[in-house]
This record gives C-alpha cells, structure tokens and sequence, in this order.
C-alpha cells in the first residue's frame, strides 16, 4: 500500500480545495491510501521556544501523520500570490528537527484550485520552493493549477483526468532513483 498524507492548505467549511482533496479517494489507483491530514487549524503559529520537549500535543499527531506516509500531496489554494498561512505554518513544523523532519526524503506534490487564470500557480512555486529545503522530493510533474470559481470543477472529465495523472505521478514515483541521481 502507498500511504499518500494530504494537506489541505484551507480551513474553509466549503472548501474547493478540501472537496478536490476528497475526490482523490475516488481517483487514486489500487493500492493507495489518501490520508487526509487534519488538525493544521490546531497547530500554534511555528515558534522554536515551543518545539522540542513539550511541544503541543497537535504538533507531534500532525508530524506523526506525515511521517509515516508514503508520499505527501498539498492540495491548496493561493492567498495574495503565496501559499496560505496555514500550509506555511504546517510545512515549518514538518521541518523540523532540521534534516529529520517529517518531509525529509519524502515525494511531494503540489495542487490546486483558484478562481483566477492562473489556478494559484504562485502559490504551488512556493510551497515547492519551500518544502525542498525541508529535505523533500519534490516531484515536479505533479503540476495541476487549476482556475475554477467553483466546486463543479469536480464534475470535470478533463479535471479528473488530470488529477488522477497529478497523483499516479506521484504515486509512481521512483525516490530511490531520484535519490541515486541527486
Ligand atoms: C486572503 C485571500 C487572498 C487571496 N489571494 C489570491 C491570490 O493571490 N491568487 C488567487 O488565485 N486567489 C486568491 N484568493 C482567492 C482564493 O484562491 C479563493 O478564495 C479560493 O477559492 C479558496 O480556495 P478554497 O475554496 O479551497 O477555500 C484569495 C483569497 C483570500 C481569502
């Protein structure tokens, strides 16, 4: 089984994003497992005189999450150009402790809805840019910015193909081969 943690990058009840999130459950190929990662609401901003002995008890189940995953995929809006705070907040903890952190030698992909033209492309640029520093793989084929004021988008044939390509990509992806030729 491939263990594929998500993180969701609105808090949104009506999510676009969330419900895309959801769908995978019904586009991912045999064998996958989507584990949708909640509890980012919970994390307390990133704050390094918290984290080490005693960090709150949300922190640990959200890196607990990632950590054993398989894969990790960001389904996420974009705010003012960037990636939500909330995605930001949750990547700065799955950073840490630096090297080792819960993103460390992990596939990552990033996706997306927005309703302007570009589907929130800046935002997934960052949150790639952002997560290699953490020590991921960030796997770039994994490339969905998708423009849509609303969550029929999801009734999409053309949409759902290529959220199912954007997650067997991911789930297909060789680490160890991308590791060997680093
Ligand atoms: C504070 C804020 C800033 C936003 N900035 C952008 C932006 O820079 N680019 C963009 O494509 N959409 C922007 N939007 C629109 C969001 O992408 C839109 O609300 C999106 O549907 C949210 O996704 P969700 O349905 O998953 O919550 C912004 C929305 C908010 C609330």
């Amino acid at each position: 089984m491939t263990h594929v943690a998500v993180l969701v990058g609105s808090l949104r009840a009506d999510s676009v994003n969330r419900q895309v999130a959801e769908s995978l459950r019904h586009l991912a190929p045999e064998g996958t497992v989507i584990d949708i990662v909640e509890g980012l609401a919970d994390l307390p901003f990133y704050n390094e005189d918290v984290d080490g002995a005693g960090v709150p008890a949300a922190v640990t189940a959200v890196r607990e999450r990632v950590a054993k995953a398989d894969r990790v995929l960001a389904v996420t809006p974009e705010y003012n150009a960037t990636m939500p705070a909330v995605l930001n907040n949750a990547i700065d903890w799955l950073s840490r402790p630096y090297g080792v952190g819960a993103l460390a030698g992990k596939p990552f992909g990033v996706i997306g809805v927005t309703p302007t033209p570009y589907g929130g492309k800046w935002a997934h640029e960052d949150a790639r840019r952002s997560v290699k520093i953490a020590g991921a793989i960030v796997v770039e084929d994994v490339d969905v910015s998708q423009s849509s004021i609303d969550v029929d988008v999801l009734h999409d044939p053309q949409v759902r193909a290529k959220l199912e390509t954007a997650l067997r990509t991911l789930v297909d992806f060789d680490a160890d081969a991308a590791t060997t030729a680093a």
